[in-house]
């Protein structure tokens, strides 16, 4: 008995001029984070009348959009992160999808787009990674990351939402995020200045407005010498997360505490992940506020003994120096600490198949 799966509604329309296996294969040697694509992309179209319909996955190629499409106006739009890993077996997995599905729905309602189904998000990611198999790349610290994104097309200028709207999925074969590599502890610049989100705001949704209003924060942290920016609450008292990432502070007695999920941050899929395996390997975790001036002050005393980011695309990264207007600390040695690069190997064996997927987080693609 044959059963239709969510990624058979995709009609296939393959390129006619694949990337040449031998430039494919000298492109995947060492990925730069999001400089090179695949030969599709995935697609589903939305209006108002109709719904959602004509799953295909299709050439990759530039998008036709017209002046007046209300995303280049009023920013309506939101996307996802997520990664497919091949295993030592040949087969293609990804690492709790069905997370991202359901923060893109809850990112979908906070822009007042339409929701996309669960079915229709792995319908996608696994119809564009069947045809684009031969991207995933094999290496250490590399993957092939999965972009979803949805935005207004309607061309109208008045101020509503849109009732047309585009879904698309593309992919791009990734190594590390940040230029210094996997474990390369990073520095990060602490804002006083701007702030990424407030009550009541988009902190939550995944949409790149966020990201457009980080930009600049991002740019002084580059101009000052240091790798990413990190913003406070609005009262500039408590960490919220960083350019693109969460983040989450290792005590000297083992505890972990991080922001907790209030709104203004994003709530991580690697996140919540590094939470639960940081609990079985009885570290005591808190998701509260985390004060600027304690983490200073723990800093300056040894009572922090680590920190780290966190996010699909940084996985986890050390952080080995905090710094902002009247301080520049030193996070333990400045180097890895060992909680971070115990729980990051855990990790990513679990998503690369090196270890037993005991929480049933992978999700068989190809
Ligand atoms: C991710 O970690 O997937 C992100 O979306 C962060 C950044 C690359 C925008």
């Amino acid at each position: 008995m044959s059963t239709t799966t969510p990624a058979d509604l995709f009609e296939l329309h393959r390129t006619d001029h694949p990337v040449p296996d031998e430039e494919r294969a000298k492109l995947l040697e060492h990925p730069r984070f999001g400089t090179v694509f695949t030969d599709h992309m995935a697609r589903i179209g939305w209006t108002a009348d109709g719904g959602w319909a004509n799953r295909r996955v299709e050439p990759y190629a530039p998008l036709v959009l017209d002046p007046a499409a209300a995303v280049l106006h009023y920013g309506q739009e939101i996307f996802e992160g997520l990664k497919a890993y091949r295993h030592a077996d040949g087969s293609i997995w990804s690492f709790r999808p069905q997370a991202n599905a359901a923060r893109f729905a809850r990112s979908a309602h906070r822009l007042a787009l339409p929701e996309l189904s669960e079915d229709d998000f792995l319908g996608a990611i696994t119809a564009l990674v069947a045809a684009d198999r031969d991207w995933v790349p094999s290496g250490e610290e590399t993957s092939l990351y999965l972009r979803p994104f949805m935005y207004a097309a309607e061309r109208f200028l008045g101020v509503r939402p849109a009732n047309a709207v585009e879904f698309l999925t593309i992919a791009s074969p990734v190594g590390p995020y940040f230029a210094s590599g996997g474990v390369q502890p990073v520095s990060i610049w602490i804002s006083t200045d701007f702030h990424r989100a407030g009550p009541g705001g988009t902190g939550a949704a995944k949409c790149g407005g966020n990201y457009a209003a980080s930009l600049l924060p991002q740019q002084e942290a580059y101009a000052k010498g240091f790798d990413q920016v990190c913003f406070l609450d609005v009262a500039g008292e408590t960490l919220e997360e960083l350019g693109g990432m969460n983040v989450m502070v290792v005590h000297a007695d083992g505890r972990v505490t991080t922001p907790a999920i209030s709104g203004t941050i994003l709530e991580g899929v690697t996140r919540s992940s590094i939470l639960t395996l940081l609990a079985e390997a009885g570290h005591e975790v808190s998701e509260e506020p985390v004060r600027l001036d304690e983490l200073t002050a723990g800093l300056a005393s040894g009572e922090v003994a680590e920190v780290f980011a966190c996010g699909t695309a940084a996985v986890m990264t050390p952080i080995g120096r905090l710094a902002s207007d009247d301080f520049d600390l030193t996070v333990g040695d400045g180097g890895a600490g060992p909680v971070t690069v115990a729980i990051r190997e855990q990790l990513t064996d679990i998503q690369t198949g090196r270890a037993a997927d005991l929480h049933g987080w992978l999700y068989r693609l190809v």
